[in-house]
């Protein structure tokens, strides 16, 4: 069986290298996409075409052009504001990959931008430093939006990044990679599916970058469908790895290998200094990838797993090294950060175990979930308190490794099946491979936003993976729902726990001196309970039992002489 598969591996190899021989030989000076700055940033979502292989239109998606996106430059703490032109024949979102925004600006499916629509957001920035991206996030078709070309990156500028002695001129000594592989069908179109057979670098095929000879920082992120890269440069010129997802590492760390799973972000330096005239290829090293990883020899059970990129060697970028530039930074600094304060295990609040189920029947049998759970649009499958510390624990019972991501906040490993992470990895992430057989947790804390009715998403970043369904949701609530009842008054109430057990208190500032109705209701608006306060005035509390009512949500009516609101009560 393996033997045979090796043969057709090989077969599928040569007449693959024979067909992209005539693309192969002419190299590509390296795409770089264009810049936009804020505050305002006007993003369009349009179809269009691009001539990957000559002579050929493919058809494309792409923002403000024909593929991908531009980067976006953003400066941390400023405010900026997001209109989104959905200017396809098909509903989209906009999703904010690895930034900490509230969920009604997040872009999950939950909030649709449909075709002609104008969808415009506004955030502080709240991240660090770091390599971000955006993309549409429409359940059910993200594969295929992204696979089209809906895919850019976000840059985050702060102090301590810009007071630190790296490369940061974009495009020259700063250069973003967005790694995709592709499959093209015989017509030329773009295949939406999990491995593609042949790569691009910002929607370059064989792309070639002409760089100078000093310390040349690489922002890489894997925007493929579906396959991990085992990152490397031949001939083993020194990689320092400056950074993950979300940031900066603590300090640079000497590397010959970076494997980068969809949706993940790595920064890296490489000193040219001493290789002016030189030709280096960054590559992927398949063939030392771990067994169950997308990209390596067994995926999923399957030798030689449905590509022949698996488990092979192949060049992602060709570097041509020429003179150094005017003002080129030619040392690595010694630290970047301070040390990340991670939480103590002890401060944690809540442990959650989620499991990757599914896929046992190896690639032909789809639906990989979590907890044997398919994606509902209308289901939550978890709430989180606002200003909890809480651990996530994924485990992996398939045989394929899942790249785990999480909306609204970043996390840190604390260990793979035990053991603490490698250096590579102790920084603050949003998505964490997770191999076969093995249980990975981290810890996380939810801040600054609780919507009651807009939840988060957690999913495996394998694009057909979350479209199939392996993913969830989770609300974060705030404990205390405040609402103020009449603002000029300064009058107010407060409901807490919220959610509950059913066992609540209302507490209430009433400087007006009208009477004060409570009304808890059905959501469908049927009466529960009712207590009226006739010309209450001053401060005062009442409390709620009700844990005979079933799980799930309800009104709080107040009404205070002619104003009604209504505060949602989630009871677990
Ligand atoms: Cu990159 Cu839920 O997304
Ligand atoms: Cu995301
Ligand atoms: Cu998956």
């Amino acid at each position: 069986m393996r033997n045979v598969s090796v043969f057709f591996k090989a077969f599928v190899l040569i007449v693959f290298h024979g067909l992209l021989t005539s693309q192969a030989l002419c190299q590509n000076p390296l795409w770089i996409p264009p810049i936009e700055e804020g505050p305002i940033f006007y993003l369009s979502e349009d179809s269009s075409s691009k001539e990957f292989l000559s002579g050929i239109q493919t058809p494309t998606y792409g923002m403000n052009g024909n593929f991908l996106a531009p980067t976006l430059i953003f400066q941390k703490d400023e405010w900026v504001q997001l209109q989104v032109t959905n200017n396809l024949s098909e509903l989209s979102t906009m999703h904010w990959h690895g930034m900490h925004v509230p969920a009604e600006t997040d872009g999950g499916p939950l909030t649709p931008i449909l075709p002609g629509e104008t969808w415009i957001v506004a955030y502080q920035v709240l991240n660090d430093a770091g390599t971000y991206w955006y993309h549409p996030h429409p359940h059910g078709q993200t594969t295929a939006q992204v696979n089209m070309g809906l895919a850019g990156m976000i840059i985050v500028r702060d102090e301590v990044e810009s007071n630190l002695n790296l490369p940061r001129t974009y495009g020259l000594d700063d250069i973003p990679l967005i790694i995709q592989d592709k499959t093209f069908d015989e017509n030329g179109a773009l295949l939406p599916i999990g491995f593609g057979d042949t790569m691009m670098v910002n929607g370059t095929l064989n792309p070639v970058s002409d760089v100078p000879a000093q310390m040349i920082r690489f922002r890489a992120l894997n925007a493929s469908n579906g396959r991990a890269y085992n990152l490397g440069i031949e001939d083993s010129v020194n990689m320092y790895q400056i950074g993950v997802d979300d940031g900066l590492l603590e300090q640079p760390i000497l590397v010959d290998r970076i494997l980068i799973s969809p949706g993940e972000r790595v920064e890296f330096l490489l000193d040219l200094s001493q290789h002016e005239g030189d030709t280096l290829q960054l590559m992927s090293y398949g063939s030392e990838m771990p067994m169950g990883v997308t990209g390596s020899d067994v995926v999923a059970g399957v030798p030689g797993g449905m590509s022949p990129l698996n488990g092979a060697d192949f060049p992602i970028l060709h570097l041509q090294v020429g003179p150094p530039s005017g003002d080129s930074i030619m040392s690595i600094p010694d630290t970047l950060v301070a040390p990340y304060i991670i939480p103590d295990t002890s401060e944690v609040d809540v442990v959650r175990t989620i499991t990757m189920t599914g896929g046992v029947g190896g690639p032909a049998v789809p639906g990989f979930l979590f907890d044997n759970t398919p994606f509902d649009m209308a289901v939550v499958n978890h709430t989180v308190t606002l200003g909890d510390t809480e651990i996530w624990e994924i485990v992996n019972e398939t045989i394929l490794a899942h790249p785990f991501h999480i909306h609204d906040e970043e996390f840190f490993i604390l260990d793979r099946n035990g053991i603490p992470p490698s250096e590579q990895e102790q920084g603050p992430k949003d998505v964490v491979l997770v191999l076969p057989d093995e249980t990975v947790r981290f810890i996380i804390q939810f801040e600054d936003f609780a919507d009651p009715e807009i939840s988060y998403m957690y999913h495996c970043h394998i694009l057909p993976h979350e479209d199939e369904g392996m993913m969830g949701q989770f609300l974060v609530l705030d404990s205390t729902a405040t609402m103020d009842l009449m603002d000029e008054k300064n009058s107010q109430i407060s409901v807490f726990p919220n959610p509950n057990e059913g066992f609540f208190t209302a507490s209430m500032k009433n400087w007006n001196g009208e009477q004060l109705t409570l009304r808890l209701m059905h959501i469908t608006g049927s009466l529960i309970e009712e207590r009226i306060f006739p010309g209450s005035y001053g401060e005062f509390v009442t409390s709620f039992a009700v844990p005979e009512l079933a799980a799930g949500v309800y009104l709080l009516e107040i009404g205070l002489g002619k104003e009604r609101k209504t505060i949602k009560i989630l009871k677990q």
